[in-house]
């Protein structure tokens, strides 16, 4: 999905700022409005905006690096035939479920994203890829909710660019991981620094213990999320793990 009529205005190295802080401006007949990256409701009204900043201008690749890391892993661990029920935890606009389908065509794709504008981007460019789609805050799920994504029998999880930054808090992360079943696939990334002694999210004490008691990495991956608006190379970690046991 892009949409080649969109005019996209982006500052220089003045927007040297925090990932959540980025901007561009967008231009149409209605005239000149300013975005912030993060403001995604904004940005996935607009038919093709996503996919035109975050992919096409900042070079972003981790859908496809994520998805093709899951699909080798499987194939080593000899589970490539095993139906793979993926829960997409913040799945945007669905990008991530696209690559997925082609990666490793999974048995069901269902997504869960906290704002309504996700879901209804889905519905208007990707109406093929989930199975299901919620609008939840995984934070406060009640048993209604529990008992919606319970039904799917998830075996995997993946969560694409939605860690930290005011994004998925922990809280959510570990609910999501607890509605796994053992043994389950966990794939995810994260901003190096926030898998680091620098942390400043809560997310770098919460993935050691997870690692320590729940979770077997079976592959670490650093690499190139995108660019920033500015032009720096932003890195990432990229985890695919076995869930152990409920953290
Ligand atoms: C950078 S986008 C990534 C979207 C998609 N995973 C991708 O890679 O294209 C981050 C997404 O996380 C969602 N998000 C933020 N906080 C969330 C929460 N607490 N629960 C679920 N989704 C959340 C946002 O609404 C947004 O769609």
């Amino acid at each position: 999905m892009s949409n080649c009529n969109l005019r996209v205005m982006y500052p220089g190295k003045e927007c040297m700022v925090e990932q959540d802080k980025e901007y561009f401006d967008l231009v149409t007949e209605d005239g000149r409005q300013r975005i912030r990256l993060h403001e995604y409701d904004r940005v996935y009204d607009v038919p093709g905006l996503y996919e035109e900043v975050v992919y096409n201008k900042l070079k972003c690749d981790s859908p496809k690096v994520i998805t093709d890391l899951l699909a080798k892993s499987l194939k080593k661990h000899g589970d490539r035939q095993a139906p793979l029920r993926v829960l997409d935890f913040g799945a945007g606009n669905g990008i991530v479920g696209e690559c997925l389908k082609q990666a490793i065509e999974p048995e069901t794709i269902v997504g869960v994203d906290i704002i309504e504008e996700a879901k209804k981007a889905v519905q208007r460019d990707r109406p093929d890829i989930y199975d299901d789609y919620y609008v939840m805050d995984l934070c406060e799920a009640d048993e209604g909710d529990k008992q919606k994504l319970g039904r799917w029998d998830f075996n995997a999880l993946i969560t694409v660019a939605a860690l930290g930054f005011g994004d998925i808090p922990t809280s959510a992360f570990v609910n999501a991981f607890n509605l796994l079943k053992n043994n389950s696939w966990v794939v995810f990334n994260i901003k190096d620094r926030f898998f680091s002694k620098d942390d400043e999210t809560g997310y770098n004490q919460i993935l050691q213990q997870m690692i320590s008691n729940s979770l077997k990495v079976v592959k670490k991956h650093h690499y190139c999320h995108r660019l920033s608006i500015a032009g720096e190379s932003l890195y990432y970690y990229a985890i695919v793990g076995r869930k152990e046991n409920d953290f």
